[in-house]
């Protein structure tokens, strides 16, 4: 097994209240437990209503909180409904999901989304950038010059790449139980770090996660790809026990 850093990061997506603190806590003591058999870090990304409740509430963090959106304004300003980055931060959160394909579905564009991680990084919050094709853009061959597109029309080059953690998330591959091939996931993952080397003129490997229907079942199949720097866990993510098991799998 590698001795490479690697992420586990729970999209928690429209869920959870003040009562699901005992997941938080249970994944954070097992994080305090294990933070030296392995190299890894765990965020969890979780409702914007939540994340200053549990960061008082973990007395000593072992893991992380993030956001999983926001509005691409920098200040305050008439945006009814709206959460800015420098809101996000000063609630806790380290981390942001940006271009999460649930918000592409609902209008996001990939110039919208540059906005947004021009305001993140201006917070100085670190970026988790999601990125995917559709299945019929996979069917029509389009999966590398969707992927291309998404990361071009939304990076720059004087961006930082060491606040991006990128992560590809097929869109059928979501909530459906359905998987990339691992041949197919490996070339998918070395294609987005070259064109992110390109982009960034750049000889520093950047991170790749993948998410879609990681469960701990096939968390083994993942691992035996090298590439692979973690995962963005959704629906498992909201379970202590499937979260944990998805790390303890991963390593077994
Ligand atoms: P599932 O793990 O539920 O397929 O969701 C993946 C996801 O959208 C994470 O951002």
């Amino acid at each position: 097994m590698t001795n490479k850093l690697k992420y586990f990061i729970g999209n928690w997506k429209m869920f959870g209240d003040f009562g699901s603190f005992k997941i938080v806590s249970k994944i954070n003591q097992y994080s305090y437990k294990h933070q030296k058999s392995n190299k890894k870090k765990i965020i969890l990304c979780v409702p914007n209503t939540l994340i200053h409740y549990f960061k008082k509430k973990l007395k000593s963090e072992f893991i992380s909180l993030g956001a999983q959106n926001c509005h691409h304004h920098d200040g305050y300003g008439a945006f009814t409904g709206s959460v800015n980055a420098s809101m996000l931060k000063k609630m806790g959160a380290k981390f942001i999901i940006l271009g999460h394909s649930e918000n592409r579905t609902e209008g996001e564009t990939n110039q919208l989304i540059k906005k947004k991680i021009i305001s993140a990084l201006n917070q100085k919050l670190n970026i988790i950038f999601c990125i995917g094709e559709t299945y019929t853009e996979k069917k029509e061959g389009k999966t590398f010059s969707i992927l291309k597109k998404q990361l071009k029309n939304s990076l720059e080059r004087k961006f930082k790449m060491n606040k991006i953690i990128f992560a590809y998330e097929p869109v059928w591959s979501i909530g459906t139980n359905k998987i990339p091939s691992i041949d197919e996931l490996r070339n998918t993952i070395k294609f987005i770090k070259s064109e992110c080397k390109k982009i960034f003129k750049t000889k520093k490997i950047p991170r790749v996660l993948y998410g879609g229907s990681v469960n701990r079942k096939n968390i083994q199949l993942f691992s035996t790809i090298y590439e692979i720097d973690g995962f963005l866990i959704g629906g498992a993510s909201q379970s202590s026990k499937k979260f944990i098991d998805i790390i303890k799998n991963y390593y077994k």
